[in-house]
């Protein structure tokens, strides 16, 4: 093993070549099929923003309809799924449920399982059912949590207020269609990230040839992490707790910042980036503008400006490039909307399908692609001889 190359945590390895999303860590930069991220959380809706980083072009106003129309053709689960979910305790953290539920989905779509039979049209409507469920699956469970009826799908609305309304709307109940829109940038911001990890993953599991609902349900796994997008419920549960101890974010940075201490500043942080993430400044906007639209106050927010604030003048957070990340003021959005903490990540999981979904089609898609299988540098005992256990 003397010619491989450690690479831990794979900061230096190019796992594949891409068309899909552009990232350039050092100038903050982020493009979808070369669109720059801001335009599209400006001008776009989530759903045209998938269909481009699925097709690899906007969509024209047809185009647009029919992918819609085959989205909302899959508003409802097999019954099986729904008794699956039905199955799972109240308190179940959703992601798990979530990503139990996609697995599932291979169990009642047996046509999907075998990859290499897949037709275009077949892994078109793949992508199609993938975004349609999963809004569905978080959707009803979140409902049963409450001892709510679901509330049918409307697929006249955007995505982001069909979910909403599934969520929290129904009968004389309607989803401000501003707080809609607010949600639909977020899943924007979140529908791509390159080679991240639950993408790797994805990547890494569809190599194999697995089914497209396994190598889903594995990415959605590897998102849960509070290193990656559990980050949003992991920050949320770090400003309240910094709340009950009185507000005092210094101790908190100190502690951050303590090498004998796990701790970590949640929402902190970016393997690219280094001066600062995109992402993050458009959703610190979106924060403020989503909190004065709803009229509220959130005492989290001020705990959340003053430790950017302090963190931003910090050497330690300057020497080391750490800029607040996507996940730092999302969930303070995610709370105004009514949405529980645990829930937040199933957001991030529901934003990012069109990103896993156009990544597994890349890889299949390309000649170059290999099962994913990395080497190691091995550390462990030389060869030794079996001593029979009466011997030990
Ligand atoms: N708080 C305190 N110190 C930090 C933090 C942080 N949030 N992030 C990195 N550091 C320090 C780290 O201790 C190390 O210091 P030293 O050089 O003295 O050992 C240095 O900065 C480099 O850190 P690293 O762990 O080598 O960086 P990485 O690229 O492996 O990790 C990260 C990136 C995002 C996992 C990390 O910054 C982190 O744990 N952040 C907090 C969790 C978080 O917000 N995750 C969301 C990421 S963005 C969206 C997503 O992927 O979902």
């Amino acid at each position: 093993s003397a010619c491989i190359t450690l690479d831990n945590g794979f900061g230096n390895t190019g796992s594949c070549e891409s068309a899909i999303t552009f990232l350039n860590g050092e100038k903050g930069i982020l493009h979808y099929r070369g669109y720059p991220i801001e335009q599209l959380a400006e001008k776009s809706v989530f759903q045209e923003v998938a269909y481009l980083l699925y097709y690899g072009e906007l969509p024209s106003q047809s185009e647009l309809n029919l992918f819609k129309q085959k989205v909302a053709s899959y508003s409802s689960l097999p019954q099986g799924i729904y008794n699956i979910i039905d199955q799972f305790p109240l308190e179940a953290h959703p992601m798990g449920v979530v990503s139990a539920a996609v697995s599932a989905l291979s169990a009642f779509y047996p046509e999907f399982i075998n990859p290499t039979s897949l037709s275009q049209a077949d892994i078109d409507r793949a992508i199609a059912q993938l975004m349609g469920q999963i809004k569905i699956i978080i959707a009803y469970f979140f409902r049963r949590t409450q001892s709510q009826a679901p509330v049918p799908s409307d697929p006249s609305l955007i995505y982001a207020a069909d979910f909403l309304n599934m969520l929290q709307g129904g009968e004389g109940n309607p989803i401000d269609p501003e707080v809609a829109d607010a949600l639909d940038t977020l899943l924007i911001l979140h529908a791509d990230h390159e080679q991240n990890c639950s993408t790797s993953t994805v990547r890494v599991i569809g190599s194999s040839k697995a089914n497209i609902f396994a190598t889903v349900s594995g990415g959605i796994d590897a998102l849960w992490g509070q290193l990656h997008g559990g980050a949003n419920q992991a920050v949320l549960e770090m400003l309240n707790e910094i709340q009950n101890n009185g507000g005092d974010y210094q101790k908190y940075l100190h502690k951050a910042k303590d090498k004998n201490d796990p701790f970590r500043l949640m929402g902190f942080g970016h393997r690219v980036y280094k001066n600062f993430d995109p992402r993050a400044k458009i959703i610190k906007n979106a924060c403020d503008s989503v909190l004065q639209k709803l009229g509220i106050h959130d005492p989290l927010l001020d705990i959340a400006r003053g430790l950017e604030e302090q963190a931003l003048k910090d050497p330690y957070f300057i020497e080391r490039h750490l800029y607040p990340n996507v996940d730092f003021y999302s969930g303070i959005i995610y709370q105004a909307l009514g949405i529980p903490a645990n829930m937040f990540t199933t957001m991030f999981a529901m934003g990012r399908m069109p990103g896993w979904l156009s990544q597994w089609k890349e890889m299949r898609a390309s000649e170059a692609t290999r099962i994913a299988r990395p080497r190691q540098v091995y550390i462990g005992a030389t060869a030794r001889d079996y001593v029979a256990i009466n011997q030990r």
